[in-house]
């Protein structure tokens, strides 16, 4: 795998594969790699001929500067993980080859800023488009893979490759979960063994939501769900949603594409997992 710190190198190394006619997949990542990341880098490598990954963790994403500090960041073990999915190439900078201090930012993504994610952390998307607009503007990807658990991430994503009219194409890749339900997430390490145990609810939820779903009963879903999340010890509720996938308003008994969000802090860890109810 080769492996670079600075854009330039970077970009000299891709335009020579670009011009031999590579297709380039990118999967940009915070580090702390998991099965699930792993499992982009293997879907992009069925799409194209070049996959890059770029671990960086980004400052304007992190509402919480204590979030930002305590994200792990396990780059020795990282770079083996990519090595043994045979990655090709690793982009790792650091913050002052990513950003000039005192940058602004903002795109307007319309109804996603504010809605269930964006309640809860502001900025964060501006943040996301920030970081990945300029990874892509460095990276030139045909295809970028992300993953689903992030489901309004994808949309917000989409909306700038939209707006912008940039030349990528995105994937959404599944979920990937522990044999017992839990979505792999780079933050499950700060899960105590007791929090580890709460935190099922969450994919149990969605679960037994997928397996009665009935668009006639969206109102009485919700209740219930919500109820059983509270329930649980130690699982701080912050929304569950049965919403519209395209728009993430909350979906009725005539919505084409429906998704079954949910964000709750189980001890200090704050999580997030979705479902797809209903697909066009
Ligand atoms: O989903 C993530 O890991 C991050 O939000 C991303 C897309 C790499 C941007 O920093």
């Amino acid at each position: 795998m080769e492996n670079f710190t600075k854009k330039a190198a970077l970009q000299q190394h891709l335009a020579k594969l670009k011009a031999d006619g590579a297709v380039i997949t990118f999967v940009p990542t915070l580090g702390a790699l998991h099965q699930g990341h792993l499992s982009l880098i293997q879907q992009a490598q069925q799409l194209g001929n070049v996959v890059v990954c770029s671990i960086f963790v980004n400052p304007t994403q992190f509402n919480d500067p204590k979030d930002l500090e305590k994200y792990p960041r396990p780059i020795r073990d990282d770079i083996k993980k990519l090595e043994q999915v045979n990655c090709d190439v690793l982009f790792n900078p650091d913050v002052t080859e990513m950003y000039a201090s005192n940058e602004k930012w903002h795109l307007d993504i319309g109804e996603l800023e504010g809605l269930l994610e964006g309640k809860f952390r502001p900025s964060h998307y501006q943040g996301v488009t920030q970081v990945v607009y300029k990874l892509f503007n460095i990276v030139k990807p045909d295809i970028a893979l992300f993953g689903q658990k992030d489901y309004q991430q994808f949309l917000v994503i989409q909306k700038m490759v939209d707006t912008l009219k940039l030349p990528v194409e995105l994937v959404m890749c599944p979920i990937v979960r522990e044999p017992d339900g839990l979505a792999m997430s780079s933050r499950n390490i700060h899960l105590l063994p007791a929090d580890r145990q709460h935190a099922l609810i969450l994919s149990k939820t969605l679960n037994k939501i997928k397996q009665g779903f009935n668009p006639d009963n969206i109102a009485q879903l919700k209740q219930q769900a919500e109820a059983a999340i509270s329930n649980e010890p130690g699982v701080e509720l912050a929304y569950f949603e049965i919403a519209d996938g395209d728009t993430l308003h909350p979906a009725n008994r005539n919505t084409k594409n429906i998704v079954a969000l949910i964000a709750a802090k189980v001890g200090k860890t704050r999580l997030i997992d979705n479902v797809v109810l209903v697909s066009p």
